[in-house]
């Protein structure tokens, strides 16, 4: 294991700025392990919408490399994340991935816990047992404007810099008053970096994204991370009309890269990402003032990029399976009253990102495939048009860089 750590380390310090990863960031067991350690088992990670937990009992099961957790609401309301884990003997106790329960009992010897965590019940454990030690062990969990995170750290970072950046953003698509018209799941054969990595460009829009391309820009000074703050003048009068509005918009990223909030024009006064351009739900979500005020675009590294537009808000969970799957969970939100067939149509709200999902699968599993091969070496980014994926990048190394710093030696 020393010699992993020491391999890593050397990896991390050799890295080429501006250049793809080596292959073994790609592909190894080991760094993959690596990745789960200090990056997903550390950081706040996006889990669920909370208007998916919309009844008290309402669950959600996540499998976080080797943790195991649900993310409930409990009986006042509060959404709460417990390991899935018995205290007994340990078996889980919730085995399907969602569902509603009016307490949590364990399939294994029927240990019952209250939906806050708490032991209510244990057979025949004597009169020394007691149950207020045995309760459910917590996940940090925090619902930010009905997007709820969660962290399996024993002492979470900080997420109130978070929470008070984007709070303002988020606040005009009233979330909490949301419901999930459709959720879809697909694994990517591709690591976790590459997702990431293809999101966080545009630079291969035109060529493989025909539905997305009629309504969303590939111009990185759209879609990039502008670490200057200069944007062209369309942009700065979108930004001042949507403000002057009441509608949070101007481009704000993380100090440590962390996240970025922006809410961007889409091409040519399109409403939404539909075929023709304009709003999918005729009931909207949330009180956005404009039909054309373009997408919120919000990432929080390393699980989630979010799409909140004028009529409903996309929200996506990105969550690494093995060194060369993820899995990629996309919630299509709508106003809480719409009704499917009345106020909008499945098809025509989830046709461009469905499509999109399913084209930036094929492109990451060809990368995925292409660095397989021992020819494969790391090539150079475009400058003007993989800002985004450098920034990725320097914030993942940036991570296991004080995850596996070199072991200092005290020769003095
Ligand atoms: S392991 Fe859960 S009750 Fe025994
Ligand atoms: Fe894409």
């Amino acid at each position: 294991m020393a010699s992993h750590t020491a391999k890593l380390s050397e990896m991390l310090m050799q890295h080429t700025p501006g250049r793809a990863l080596q292959q073994a960031f790609y592909t190894s067991a080991e760094v993959f392990e690596a990745d789960l350690e200090a990056i997903f088992y550390r950081q706040w990670l996006f889990a669920v919408p909370a208007c998916q937990l919309d009844k008290p009992g309402s669950y959600q099961r996540l499998k976080i490399g080797a943790y195991d957790v649900i993310v409930l609401r409990d009986g006042s309301g509060e959404i709460r994340a417990f390991h899935n884990s018995c205290r007994h003997r340990g078996s889980i106790l919730c085995r399907v991935s969602q569902g509603r329960v009016a307490k949590i009992t364990c399939p294994y010897h029927q240990w019952t816990y209250d939906l806050d965590g708490r032991l209510l019940w244990a057979r025949g454990m004597g009169p020394d047992f007691n149950p207020a030690d045995h309760g459910l062990k917590p996940v940090h969990c925090r619902n930010l404007a009905g997007l709820v995170y969660i962290c399996l750290a024993d002492a979470a970072p900080d997420f109130d810099a978070f929470a008070e950046a984007v709070s303002p953003y988020l606040a005009v698509h009233d979330l909490a008053n949301a419901k999930v018209a459709f959720q879809s799941t697909i694994v990517e054969k591709g690591n976790w970096k590459l997702v990431w990595e293809n999101n966080r460009e545009c630079y291969h829009c035109a060529a493989n994204h025909p539905d997305l391309c009629r309504t969303y820009p590939e111009d990185p000074s759209i879609t990039g991370v502008n670490p200057d703050g200069v944007f062209p003048e369309t942009v700065e009068k979108h930004f001042n009309r949507l403000e002057t509005a009441g509608a949070p918009s101007r481009f704000k990223i993380d100090q440590n890269g962390q996240f970025r909030v922006a809410r961007m024009p889409l091409l040519d006064g399109a409403q939404s990402y539909t075929v023709n351009g304009k709003i999918a739900v005729q009931k909207r979500l949330g009180r956005v003032p404009f039909l054309d005020a373009g997408t919120l675009l919000m990432f929080h590294y390393p699980t989630t990029w979010n799409h909140l537009l004028s009529d409903h808000s996309i929200t996506f969970r990105v969550n690494p399976i093995s060194p060369t799957e993820t899995e990629v969970t996309t919630s299509w939100l709508v106003n809480k009253d719409a009704v499917e067939g009345v106020d909008y149509d499945l098809k025509n709200l989830t046709r461009v990102w469905e499509h999109t999902n399913d084209e930036d699968r094929r492109v990451v599993e060809d990368n995925q495939q292409g660095i397989n091969s021992p020819a494969y070496e790391p090539g150079p980014y475009s400058a003007s048009h993989e800002d985004g994926v450098m920034q990725f990048l320097d914030w993942y190394l940036s991570r296991m860089r004080e995850a596996h710093a070199p072991v200092a030696i005290a020769a003095e």
